[in-house]
């Protein structure tokens, strides 16, 4: 399979075709994901949840994300690695930078981060220095104690309209991919045609340029409550290889996310 960079990510948008994404905190899942054809492999700080138990993503640390990295790293094939920098790494520019360039050393080749247009300096300061950089905007983990749970953003019009605010600003300091979580599908759209660079949906609607899933949900083996844009690939698949190749499947010819997925 032929390398997925940033410029393949471009590609496909001026294409209009989508892309597949789905997390991955190991070589074996890294490399099962990328042998299934999936195109952006991401390091999330979710492990905090998934892999660690905990019920939020705020206690995983920059070791936490080095570690996991350095796995994945070794198993993602032909797949984009991209990698979430944890809660506080944006406390200080250095901080920032420092962080950016663990996460770089151990494999990453495109680090997302949380932030509104606050963070345009720092992605600045990031992208000047080689560090390609996803904006993770709408429900965005690391503030749900701020915004009182997992909730869907951007449902008012206000609200809407400083979600694509923000992401045309992050987008003007540099931010080469932006990510949408939890919004509504009308926002997810609107978001998508606003910006020449791809942009990534979880929760967000069928119109985003790619689709992201936790790679627990689409296997199904998420405990507690799961959030209603999540579906189990391995309902129908005798094989966790088969359940990557379904979704990667699905994403790729719009199947996923159905109406029932969206908001
Ligand atoms: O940490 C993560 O897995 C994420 C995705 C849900 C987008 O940020
Ligand atoms: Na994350």
């Amino acid at each position: 399979m032929k390398t997925v960079t940033l410029s393949t990510l471009q590609a496909y948008k001026q294409a209009g075709e989508t892309f597949s994404c789905l997390t991955a905190y190991d070589a074996s899942f890294a490399h099962a994901a990328s042998q299934a054809g999936i195109d952006v492999l991401l390091v999330g700080d979710s492990l905090g949840m998934v892999l660690q138990g905990h019920n939020s993503t705020l206690p995983v640390t920059i070791d936490d994300i080095v570690y996991h990295t350095r796995c994945a790293a070794r198993g993602k094939g032909h797949s984009l690695l991209m990698v979430d920098l944890p809660f506080m790494s944006n406390a200080t520019t250095e901080r920032l930078l420092e962080d950016a360039g663990a996460v770089m050393r151990a494999g990453a080749e495109l680090v997302k981060l949380e932030g509104e247009a606050w963070m345009a300096d720092g992605i600045r300061e990031l992208t000047r220095r080689g560090v390609p950089v996803c904006a993770h905007l709408g429900l965005t983990p690391q503030t749900v104690h701020q915004l009182g749970g997992y909730k869907v953003q951007g449902r008012d019009a206000a609200q809407a309209e400083r979600i694509i605010n923000d992401a045309k600003v992050l987008v003007e300091a540099g931010a080469s991919v932006i990510l949408l979580e939890c919004v509504p599908a009308s926002l997810g759209k609107a978001v998508t045609e606003a910006l020449d660079v791809p942009v990534i949906g979880i929760g967000a609607g069928p119109d985003t340029d790619g689709q992201i899933l936790v790679m627990h949900d689409v296997l199904g083996v998420t405990h507690g409550r799961t959030p209603r844009f999540v579906k189990n690939f391995m309902v129908d698949a005798d094989s966790i290889q088969t359940a990557f190749q379904h979704y990667h499947e699905a994403v790729k010819s719009r199947k996923f996310p159905a109406p029932e997925h969206c908001f």
